[in-house]
């Protein structure tokens, strides 16, 4: 039997399911929300769909460990690669997942040209291919890996030259192809909208998905009757796969206030070896 006043579990590869976390936390104060960032295995954009599927399963394991009423993978690139196997195995509770807001994209665009900026996993995702034949007809995606940009900001770096010469070579194809639409398709990427707005310039909209995938949370608690009491005090936890002082410092600069990380138990810091999952390249 779950509790309402159970939490919540949010995890991503790294940072930037905290742009997740923050509107969770925004919306819904009353609850106890866990975050995991498994910056030890960042990124997870270059590593192959079993990978990328292990870890989510061992990070699904700990939360569930610590009562989880809900999962919800504050990551693009694990939602494309692992969330179908996750709830083949984790039916306990409800697991929800990030999609790039392509479909709002397609509504909005004017000159039928939208760009995506993803990790090169997402890009090359089924899951991405369907989105895009299901609700982008009649609509140009230009889809972009973008190599190097979760790096930059699990280091706390919004906007440094080297950072903007990225944004820079990753978003000129698609302005010169006509978007005027751009996707961040990818939760790291929204700490890096400022810098992007000033590269791409006021005509371009910038869309992501984190307040709807709060709001999701919001509806889905209400759904399964999970709503914590409105009284009851908030907090969040966080943990990582690594902890050092330069990560709890980056992670102190997206939340916005001083906070206490945890380091993961052994356990869940490696694959287990009786697992072995080669990378891809
Ligand atoms: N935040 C992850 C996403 O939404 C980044 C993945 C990565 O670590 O490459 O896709």
């Amino acid at each position: 039997m779950i509790k309402q006043s159970a939490p919540i579990g949010v995890f991503d590869s790294g940072l930037g399911g905290i742009s997740v976390l923050r509107e969770i936390h925004r919306l819904l104060p009353a609850e106890q929300l866990i975050y995991i960032a498994d910056s030890g295995h960042a990124p997870y954009g270059s590593k192959s769909t079993e990978y990328i599927t292990q870890r989510c399963l061992q990070l699904s394991d700990f939360l569930l460990e610590q009562g989880a009423k809900m999962l919800v993978v504050a990551c693009n690139t694990a939602t494309a690669h692992a969330i179908d196997t996750m709830r083949e195995q984790k039916l306990s509770v409800p697991v929800i997942g990030m999609e790039p807001a392509v479909k709002p994209a397609a509504r909005l665009t004017q000159s039928g040209v939208i760009g995506v900026l993803a990790t090169q996993q997402t890009v090359k995702s089924q899951r991405l291919q369907r989105l895009i034949h299901d609700y982008a007809n009649g609509v140009k995606v230009v889809a972009q890996a973008c190599p190097g940009l979760v790096e930059h900001v699990e280091k706390g770096d919004f906007a440094s030259l080297e950072l903007k010469g990225l944004l820079a070579d990753y978003t000129t194809p698609l302005i010169k192809q006509g978007a005027d639409v751009i996707v961040l398709g990818c939760t790291h990427y929204p700490f890096l909208a400022a810098a992007l707005h000033e590269i791409v310039g006021p005509r371009i909209t910038i869309l992501e998905t984190s307040n709807a995938v709060a709001q999701h949370v919001s509806r889905l608690l209400i759904k399964h009757e999970l709503q914590t009491s409105a009284d009851q005090q908030g907090s969040v936890s966080f943990y990582s796969s690594k902890v050092d002082a330069v990560h709890r410092q980056s992670m102190q600069l997206l939340w916005q206030q001083s906070l206490e990380l945890d380091l993961l138990p052994s356990h869940y810091l490696t694959i287990p070896p009786q697992m072995p999952v080669p990378d891809p390249q």
